[in-house]
């Protein structure tokens, strides 16, 4: 057995630990960290963080022990503004909701959701104009969370900029480290906390809106999709999820089913951007299986190098770049026994960066995936939607989603990085843009 104050130790100072470290670059801070073994102590002031590096440690805390664990700190931060959403939840609570809220995502129940997704972005692209400098990734945000409202709540998200103005004023707030590091921050009149209880007004509002809309159909409205499962859903003791329960599961779906793949996409797009020989790759099967028709869902299992592109933009840009635990009781991982309240941080952006797993790292190279390199990958080395119980409810959307996107965007359109703009990720609860990106769309030959 092998005691916590053996581990290697991230660079850090006297009483602080690593905080200056950190709050200066917290992805180089966690990249150096990752260098220095499997699991690598780092103190903030008096809060032991382990960064966890090896999948097969990985696995086991999210996989094989996840019940000896809680989300960390920043969860129960978020759920100060969402509430107990799926994300946020825990227990048997959590559990009776998962159980309640998967059928929507079923296989066959997603298939559905393809034409939605083709139609909305043939509209949106449609707006494009050749030559147009585009802000990529609000474009991008605005038609996921017109897909994931239309698909799981037969409804529109109506004023597209107060959602976008709301999820950017949540992550601006959850990118400033110290409000993990501090968390009674929040508890000070500070303007930002203030701001803080404006966007869960506001965030409130818009999903109460879905509710609203959907009460005012009566028997009119859709019986089978997510929003009307959710109002009709009783537990097993036969009460009712009370509407306040409700709202917080839509906002959850609604926040997660967006934010993520947008990022995703756009990720995507700035890669492409500088990858001439990924984008001709593209446009060949784009010709060869679509031909100039709209992609469908009997096209997904044909259109392999848009899901290739899409498994590489997750690897090198995870939307979710970082997963935290929270020990519930002393604990032992491998041979490491965690205290009590220890953080155990999984971090998919140092480990899909590992040479171990993904050689030549940081090169942008979709046809790794070729050969069934996800299968041949160790457990718990590319974690895009995170593994366990606790993975992510909307994976299998959201990959098809990006397909079809990509696919719909690129025959219409080839993305253009544009000259002396710097693109720099901002580590918030997800991997955002510092400086946004800005595109510029070169229509492509017209479609049949
Ligand atoms: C590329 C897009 C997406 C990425 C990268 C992503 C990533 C993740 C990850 C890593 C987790 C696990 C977090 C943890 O273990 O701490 C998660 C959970 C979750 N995701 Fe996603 N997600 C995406 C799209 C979606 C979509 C489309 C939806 C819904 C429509 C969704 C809904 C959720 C929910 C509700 C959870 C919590 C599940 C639970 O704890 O039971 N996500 N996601």
């Amino acid at each position: 057995m092998v005691a916590t104050s053996t581990l290697p130790r991230a660079r850090g100072l006297p009483l602080v630990g690593s905080v200056a470290h950190y709050l200066r670059d917290q992805l180089g801070f966690l990249e150096q960290t990752s260098r220095l073994g499997d699991v690598v102590t780092m103190r903030f002031i008096r809060q032991n963080a382990y960064l966890v590096n090896a999948p097969a440690l990985i696995e086991q805390v999210l996989v094989k022990q996840p019940s000896g664990f809680v989300k960390d700190v920043f969860l129960r931060e978020l759920k100060r503004v969402l509430g107990e959403g799926l994300l946020t939840s825990e227990g048997d609570f959590w559990k009776r909701q998962r159980r309640l809220i998967q059928p929507a995502f079923h296989r066959d129940r997603i298939a559905g959701y393809a034409k939605i997704m083709v139609d909305h972005t043939a509209r949106r692209v449609a707006t494009w104009r050749d030559g147009d400098v585009l802000d990529l990734h609000h474009e991008m945000m605005v038609l996921t969370a017109d897909i994931v409202t239309h698909a799981l709540f037969g409804s529109d998200p109506g004023d597209t900029a107060e959602v976008a103005w709301c999820v950017e004023k949540l992550m601006e707030r959850f990118a400033d480290p110290l409000y993990l590091l501090v968390p009674a921050i929040d508890r000070l009149p500070l303007p930002a906390n203030r701001r803080m209880k404006e966007v869960a007004a506001r965030l409130d509002k818009i999903v109460r809106g879905f509710i609203a809309k959907r009460r005012a159909l009566g028997a009119e409205g859709p019986d089978d999709d997510l929003l009307a499962m959710l109002l009709a859903a009783q537990d097993e003791d036969g009460g009712r999820m009370t509407d306040q329960q409700v709202r917080d599961e839509l906002l959850v779906l609604f926040l997660a089913g967006h934010e993520t793949t947008a990022l995703a996409l756009s990720w995507t797009f700035h890669l492409l951007g500088s990858s001439p020989a990924v984008r001709t790759d593209l446009a060949d099967e784009l010709e060869q299986v679509l031909a100039g028709r709209e992609p469908s869902l009997d096209d997904l299992p044909k259109l392999v190098v848009c899901e290739r592109i899409i498994q590489e933009s997750l690897r090198l840009y995870p939307p979710a770049w970082a997963l935290g635990r929270e020990a519930k009781e002393p604990i032992v991982i491998g041979d490491v026994t965690f205290e009590k309240g220890a953080w155990l941080w999984l971090v998919p952006w140092t480990l899909h960066r590992d040479p171990r797993w993904f050689p030549d790292p940081l090169a942008f190279r979709p046809e790794r995936w070729a050969d069934g390199l996800a299968k041949r990958l160790p457990k718990g080395a590319y974690l895009p939607f995170g593994a366990g119980p606790r993975v992510c409810i909307g994976n299998q959307f959201a990959m098809m989603e990006s397909v079809l996107l990509l696919a719909t965007i690129a025959q219409r359109f080839e993305l253009e990085a544009v000259a002396g703009q710097r693109v720099i990720p901002e580590p918030s609860i997800t991997l955002r843009f510092k400086h946004g990106l800005r595109m510029r769309a070169r229509r492509r030959i017209p479609l049949a």
